[in-house]
């Protein structure tokens, strides 16, 4: 991960999946500070809102002003670093699987460092994408686990001496965003 922050890792992809609460967006935005740090470009966007804005202009009226939809789509295949936050659960429609895939395809093709977070299993994932997240000569995947720092946070403002046995307990939150 420190490597990937630094830009000198020998992988470009990095997924970060974990229960919700984990730590995946605190992770992934201190990698999208020490890129910005550097004077280097980096994009983020939760997955789904990249999407939307994706569509948004691919449906403008010809004519229209302003950032083309193949302006930004290209801005987002070569950015330096790219963060893809909350995979999985945008709205799977075709065209947006589509374009994902793309972009994905396109990053991975060149290793241009990519992070992604999700709260699913990879396997739940459209498996294109999947596949190329988990292909170990481009990427690494870490998982985060179970731990729910709003959770803990809570507790302690609780005073509640039980943190761990909280955790044990977050099965009811799974997809809870
Ligand atoms: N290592 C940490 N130590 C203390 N607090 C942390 C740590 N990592 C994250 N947090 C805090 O815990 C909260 C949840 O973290 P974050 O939003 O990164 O979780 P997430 O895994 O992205 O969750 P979700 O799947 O719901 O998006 C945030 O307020 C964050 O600042
Ligand atoms: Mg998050």
């Amino acid at each position: 991960m420190k490597a990937l922050a630094r830009g000198d890792a020998d992988f470009a992809f990095l997924t970060l999946k974990g229960w919700t609460g984990s730590g995946k967006t605190h992770l992934a935005l201190g990698i999208l500070w020490d890129w910005l740090e550097r004077g280097s470009a980096a994009f983020y966007r939760q997955v789904e809102d990249m999407l939307e804005e994706f569509k948004a202009l691919f449906n403008r009226p010809p004519g229209d002003s302003g950032l083309s939809f193949e302006g930004m789509f290209r801005g987002w295949e070569n950015v330096p670093l790219a963060v893809l936050d909350d995979l999985g659960v945008e709205n799977p429609t075709d065209w947006a699987v589509a374009k994902l895939d793309t972009l994905v395809d396109f990053r991975y093709l060149r290793h241009l460092p990519t992070v992604f977070t999700t709260n699913l299993d990879l396997d739940a994932l459209p498996p294109r994408v999947a596949s190329r997240l988990q292909d170990v000569e481009v990427g690494r995947v870490i998982d985060l686990g179970r731990v729910d720092y709003r959770r803990r946070r809570r507790a302690s403002v609780r005073g509640s001496p039980q943190r761990g046995k909280d955790e044990d307990n977050d099965h009811d939150e799974k997809g809870v965003r």
